[in-house]
C-alpha cells in the first residue's frame, strides 16, 4: 500500500505514509483535537488497513485522550494497576504506564523499567478491547521502543499442515501476569494454564470488519491449547509463536514525547524493550471497548 491523502473541508491536508513493514503507517497532518468526520473516517478506515497508526506531535490534555479516543466508541475502564492504584483521579478510563514513584515511593504506573512481552491487551477477558491507543508523556533517552506485530502476516506464513492442524483450536489466555512478568492485583499466581484465571478464545479468528483470518495468541507465558497434554500444548504454541514474533512481520517504535500510537488491539501483538530504569517513562493508555473474537 502506498500513501494516501484526504483533504479536508478547509483544505487541511492529511497524508498516510506507511512503514514498509507488515503493518503501520504515519498520520501526517492532524491536530487530534481539532478532527472534522471526513478525517475521523479516513483515519478509521486506515487504522483497520494499516493495524497501527503513529501522530507525531500531539498535545492531548487527559480530556483531549478521551475525547479521541471515544471517536472509535465506548471506552473500557482502566485495569487497577499491579501496584494497586486505580488508574488517573477523575479520569477511570486512564492507564498509567510508567516506572516513576510517587511521592509515596509508588509507582505511578505499571510495568516497570523491564521488558514487556509479547501479547495483545486483556486478552485473557471474555470482551478483549478492540483498540487501544498509547500516549508518550515523557521518553527516556534510549530503550523502551514499541514493537507490534501483524497477526495477518502470521496466519499467512504458517505452512499448510500447521494452518490445518491449528484450524478450530481454542486457547486459554491467562489472566495471573501482565506483559512486565507482575501478577494482576488481586490474583493468587499460578504457573499452571489449566487451572489459571482467564479465557478459551478461538486460535484463528476471522477479523469482525476486515474479514481477513489472523491468529489470536494473547500471552505465550501460561497459554494452553484446550484438550492437549501439558506438554504437546507447549510444543505447538512453541512453534506457533516461531512464526508470530519474528520480525519480518513486525515493526519498531522509537517514541518522542508527544506520539499517540494507537493499534488494532484484535490484529496486532505488541512488546516493549527495557530501559535504564534511573531514566523517566510516562505513558497514558486508553482501551475501546471490544466484542469476544470470533472464530474464523
Ligand atoms: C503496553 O504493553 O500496553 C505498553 C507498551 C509500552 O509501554 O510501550
Amino acid at each position: 500500500m502506498g500513501s494516501a491523502a484526504i483533504r479536508n473541508s478547509a483544505g487541511d491536508e492529511t497524508i498516510f505514509v506507511p512503514t514498509g513493514a507488515a503493518l503501520g503507517a504515519e498520520v501526517h497532518g492532524v491536530d487530534l483535537r481539532r478532527l472534522d468526520d471526513a478525517q475521523f473516517a479516513a483515519i478509521y478506515r486506515a487504522w483497520l488497513d494499516h493495524s497501527v497508526l503513529l501522530f507525531r506531535g500531539q498535545a492531548l490534555a487527559d480530556a483531549d485522550l478521551i475525547a479521541f479516543s471515544r471517536r472509535f466508541g465506548g471506552l473500557d475502564f482502566a485495569p487497577v494497576q499491579e501496584n494497586g492504584r486505580v488508574s488517573v483521579e477523575g479520569f477511570p478510563e486512564l492507564y498509567v504506564v510508567s516506572n516513576v514513584l510517587g511521592s509515596d515511593g509508588v509507582p505511578i504506573g505499571s510495568l516497570g523499567a523491564g521488558e514487556a512481552v509479547w501479547h495483545t491487551d486483556m486478552s485473557y477477558l471474555p470482551q478483549p478491547p478492540k483498540a487501544s491507543m498509547l500516549f508518550s508523556l515523557e521518553v527516556p533517552a534510549a530503550g523502551g521502543d514499541t514493537w507490534f506485530s501483524s497477526m495477518y502476516s502470521a496466519y499467512d506464513s504458517l505452512p499448510a499442515a500447521l494452518r490445518l492442524r491449528v484450524e478450530g483450536l481454542r486457547v486459554k489466555h491467562d489472566g495471573t501476569f501482565n506483559s512486565g512478568g507482575f501478577v494482576r492485583a488481586g490474583v493468587t499466581p499460578t504457573d499452571d494454564p489449566r487451572t489459571s484465571p482467564g479465557t478459551l478464545h478461538p486460535l484463528v479468528c476471522r477479523h469482525p470488519a476486515t474479514g481477513r483470518k489472523l491468529l489470536y495468541l494473547g500471552r505465550r507465558r501460561n497459554a494452553y491449547i484446550e484438550g492437549l497434554g501439558l506438554a504437546e500444548s507447549d510444543a505447538l504454541l512453541d512453534e506457533i509463536w516461531a512464526y508470530a514474533t519474528v520480525d519480518s512481520i513486525s515493526w519498531r517504535h522509537r517514541w518522542r514525547v508527544g506520539d499517540l500510537v494507537l493499534w488494532d488491539n484484535r490484529a496486532t501483538m505488541h512488546r516493549r524493550d527495557p530501559f535504564d530504569a534511573s531514566e523517566r517513562r510516562v505513558m497514558h493508555r486508553t482501551q475501546i471497548k471490544g466484542e469476544a473474537p470470533p472464530a474464523a
